[in-house]
């Protein structure tokens, strides 16, 4: 079984502040690193440190070579990663507070520039069974969900950010959403997220053939499987120094998705993944805080 992402690969222009910047508003930050991110390419990099042998396809402009690198480090395989030099990489502009919190902006570049031509050449090298993980920061996701399809590949989509194309799409096709509390709300056409058991019964009405796997912060994660059952939750994991939470859904994801691949059941995948996203949460930046599972005995358990 291979694993492809479909994703996003951005520069990370992270600016510490001491509180959000408020409308017409300048602000001094308290300091200004750049770091590689995007969620497609975090979630790249948090399967592949967790062990799993990963296809990363997408684009990035010659400003953007150092993103590949940094996946071909960690053991991404990036033959289907296009450069054009005309293009440049999408790019994320980040305020994160005292808190660990972060607010973004991002501005698509390469990623939004994916042909159809590219999608059906890479899409042509996997077949049913092969896993295809998908997040909402490229361009053609429809097509790329139906090609997919047609080829027998298992979906996994994390719709974020959110947009109004995630409606669009056809998410029966789907065979996992991944989503926080205020996507699922959106999705489920709640508005703000509330209960979240309600917010997941209506998901779970209106989606009855997709799994659904909902991150719920500071109060760990929520899995609901489209055969039924009880719910499956895992509460998230002890971190003493919330630093910056750029990125821990990337890696939850990523090490969740993980342990569906690795045939283990989905408690013990929600476990391993709260303790990644932990230990990603107490390091400043996106990729760069993901954690490798050799370094930390608690995701070997
Ligand atoms: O999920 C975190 C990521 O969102 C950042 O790395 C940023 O690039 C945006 O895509």
């Amino acid at each position: 079984m291979n694993v492809l992402n479909f994703g996003s690969l951005n520069i990370d222009n992270v600016c510490r502040v001491a509180h959000f910047v408020r409308p017409g508003e300048t602000l001094a930050a308290k300091s200004f690193e750049r770091f590689a991110g995007g969620k497609g390419l975090n979630q790249s990099l948090a399967l592949a440190r967790s062990g799993i042998t990963v296809c990363h396809a997408g684009k990035i402009g010659a400003d953007g070579l150092f993103l590949k690198e940094i996946l071909q480090a960690s053991g991404v395989d990036c033959r289907f990663l296009q450069v054009d030099e005309t293009l440049l990489t999408g790019c994320a502009m980040i305020q994160v507070s005292d808190t660990g919190e972060n607010c973004i902006v991002l501005y698509g570049g390469a990623n939004q520039e994916l042909t159809a031509e590219e999608i059906v050449r890479t899409l042509a090298e996997f077949d049913a069974g092969d896993i295809l993980l998908l997040q909402n920061e490229v361009n053609h996701l429809a097509e790329i969900v139906e090609m997919a399809t047609g080829r027998g590949m298992r979906i996994f989509l994390n719709p974020a950010p959110m947009g109004e194309n995630i409606f669009r799409l056809d998410l029966k096709r789907v065979d996992t959403l991944m989503v926080n509390e205020i996507e699922g709300a959106e999705l489920a056409g709640c508005g703000s997220p509330g209960d979240f058991r309600e917010v997941l019964s209506l998901l779970r009405e209106k989606y009855p053939t997709v799994n659904i796997l909902m991150t719920l912060g500071a109060e760990g994660a929520v899995y609901a499987s489209s055969s039924g059952g009880e719910l499956v939750f895992v509460p998230a994991s002890p971190v003493e120094k919330v630093v910056d939470t750029t990125g821990a859904g990337d890696t939850f994801i990523g090490y969740f998705l993980s342990g569906i691949v690795q045939g283990l059941p989905v408690a013990d995948a929600l476990k391993t993944a709260s303790r990644a996203a932990a230990h990603c949460i107490a390091v400043k930046g996106a990729a760069n805080s993901i954690p490798w599972r050799g370094e930390h005995p608690d995701l070997q358990e």
